[in-house]
């Protein structure tokens, strides 16, 4: 049995096997509950993993082996697997292809190639699969490949055309693209000074540009002068809620219950948004180095990495830049990286504890904090992959000196993710403050020529539509804040008078209803309604339309007001900005 071999491989041979290889009675008869079993529950996921890379889908009979090895009631486990959108519970073949469909691939052609591959391969969902962004949208329209096996395979091809698709579809070769990023000369600055120069797989190419300098000062510092210098530098989390990353080391380093863990958040799944995929693959070793300073100052003994399940070369990179400076003594925290299974929401800090704990990754409700009571309960330090990144400047340079770049209340320089119809899309990082109009102009060479700009859409699918005349807007916290915009996650996707906003609006609000944990009513009954009534509006509209308009409008705020977290809250924004703002209404 593959299954079987791929479980024992990963929990090793049951102690209950006896000899012939049979399974011992007792092993059919493990009691559920208790503590030694909920300590083997957060092994629920990579079982699954190893199930699904292995065989291609999780079986019943595996399911029923993980559960006895795990000792995880079948109905919960069923609960887990079938959350996740990476874990297949029917069978299909070994090979998968997964086509972006999502904004910035539509914009490059992701609809016709689809339509091509549906024409010849039949509907989605047998060998090939629609899917949201997969982080590689400066090189649109983009591809996952994977094979399961006993040598499972997992391949990033960007930009993937009908004949590559076809080609991996026929059994053929698969399009090989070297994912080298997309920077350009200008927009280089502190956070990307080592990508594409040191070699990320090897830990001297690091060292001998500096590495682990900024750690060794830390050690000299001390665990407080460390977090003092972070507040004195105001930097503010780059995940996307901007919360002032000083205090929060401050209230983990102050908790009293032990043990303190850290976890980074590379789940990285807002459309448009590439950053962390860019410093995992080309800098892994900095985010090393950026976790073992803040588990020196926050007093963890154990860090968790969570990479979305897309990322398959940054989660190499990751396991390796981790097995390095652990073998050179390096490391006095032990890391462990964990694999997201395709779910948006994972990104959500307290879904991400829940993910990694075993369970379905759905939002725990805020107070407590997961600084007080986070992963396992434990008081947790959260943070996004630039925001770690980040912290060796700090450290190095003094916080004073790294806010005395940017704005007074965004300090440092921003990693921004640049897609869609522009001429050169990439990551580009710019002191905060910067105009989106340099950004666009200036760094990546405005939109095609011929064309002119329609809208921009800032931070993502949970951000807003800014307009041409807001192009002066200052990319900062409060720039973005002050014309009802957020900087989010760093995603910028541009969109010239060619677009299709209609469709690019419908796709935000599929996004949202496929993506609602469905936890709380607002969000799972209103990302649906939402839906409908879009497609009723702009598809098959029977009047001005304004009733529809105000039912939406009504929905979004029983969204923002009632829903338990941050998807609910925001996914009704870019809907409600793009028609105020474009011209995709009847009339
Ligand atoms: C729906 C949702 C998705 C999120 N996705 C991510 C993500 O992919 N990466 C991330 O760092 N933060 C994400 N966040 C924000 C996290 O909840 C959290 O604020 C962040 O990881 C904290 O790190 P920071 O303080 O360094 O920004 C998401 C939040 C929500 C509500
Ligand atoms: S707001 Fe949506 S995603 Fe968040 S907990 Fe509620 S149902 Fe889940
Ligand atoms: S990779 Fe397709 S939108 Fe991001």
């Amino acid at each position: 049995m593959e299954e079987v071999d791929a479980v024992d491989g990963l929990l090793g041979e049951p102690e209950s096997l006896w000899e012939g290889g049979e399974r011992h009675p007792a092993d059919d008869h493990v009691a559920y509950g208790g503590r030694s079993v909920r300590s083997r529950r957060h092994l629920l996921l990579p079982v699954l993993h190893a199930i699904q890379d292995r065989t291609g889908w999780v079986s019943r009979g595996a399911l029923e082996y993980a559960c006895r090895r795990l000792s995880i009631p079948p109905a919960e486990a069923y609960g887990v697997v079938s959350f996740y959108a990476r874990f297949a519970l029917q069978p299909r073949g070994a090979l998968a292809l997964h086509v972006c469909d999502d904004i910035a691939c539509k914009g490059a052609g992701a609809d016709d190639l689809c339509a091509a591959l549906e024409k010849d391969f039949g509907a989605p969902g047998g060998a090939w699969h629609r899917s949201p962004c997969l982080g590689l949208c400066d090189r649109a329209p983009a591809a996952l490949v994977e094979r399961a096996g006993s040598d499972h395979e997992e391949r990033q091809v960007a930009p993937i055309t009908f004949e590559g698709a076809a080609s991996v579809l026929r059994g053929g070769q698969w399009p090989s693209t070297p994912l080298t990023p997309t920077l350009s000369p200008g927009g280089r600055g502190r956070l990307l000074r080592r990508v594409g120069v040191v070699d990320p797989l090897s830990i001297d190419s690091y060292l001998s540009h500096g590495g682990f300098a900024a750690l060794r000062r830390a050690q000299e510092m001390g665990g407080p002068a460390v977090i003092r210098e972070v507040t004195e530098a105001r930097l503010l989390g780059r995940g996307g809620a901007a919360f002032p990353t000083g205090r929060k080391w401050e209230s983990v380093a102050d908790a009293p219950i032990r043990p303190h863990y850290l976890v980074c958040n590379a789940d990285e799944s807002e459309p448009g948004t590439f950053k962390d995929r860019v410093l995992l693959e080309s800098d892994p070793f900095a985010l090393v180095e950026g976790m073992a300073i803040a588990a020196f100052a926050t007093g963890c003994g154990k860090g968790f990495v969570y990479v979305r399940t897309e990322y398959p070369l940054a989660r190499k990179r990751i396991e390796n830049a981790i097995a390095q400076a652990r073998d050179r003594g390096l490391l006095s925290i032990d890391i462990e990286v964990r694999r997201g299974a395709g779910a948006y929401i994972c990104g959500e800090e307290t879904a991400l504890f829940n993910s990694i704990e075993g369970k379905r990754g759905e939002p725990r409700n805020k107070p407590p904090f997961p600084v007080h009571v986070g992963l396992f309960g434990k008081p947790t330090l959260e943070n996004n992959v630039e925001t770690l990144v980040n912290v060796l400047d700090i450290v190095t340079e003094g916080g004073a000196a790294f806010a005395s770049t940017g704005t007074k209340d965004s300090t440092g320089t921003r990693l921004l993710c640049v897609s869609g119809q522009v001429l050169q899309p990439g990551l580009y990082e710019v002191p905060m403050g910067t105009t989106l109009r340099e950004l666009l102009n200036g760094h990546a060479g405005g939109v095609r020529p011929g064309r002119t700009l329609q809208t921009v859409l800032l931070g993502g699918a949970a951000g807003s539509f800014v307009t041409p005349a807001q192009l002066d807007v200052p990319l900062s916290f409060e720039g973005t804040r002050a014309i009802g915009a957020t900087l989010g996650s760093g995603a910028v996707i541009v969109f010239d008078d060619t677009a299709d906003m209609k469709g690019i609006l419908l796709r935000i609000a599929r996004f949202f209803r496929d993506e609602s944990c469905g936890q709380c009513v607002p969000c799972r009954v209103g990302t649906k309604r939402q839906e409908e009534i879009l497609e009723r509006l702009l598809v098959a509209p029977h009047d001005d339309g304004q009733a529809d308009v105000m039912l939406l409008s009504d929905i979004a705020q029983a969204m923002r007001d009632a829903s338990i977290c941050g998807l609910g809250q925001t996914a009704a924004n870019a809907i409600g900005s793009g028609l105020t703002q474009l011209k995709v209404l009847n009339g």
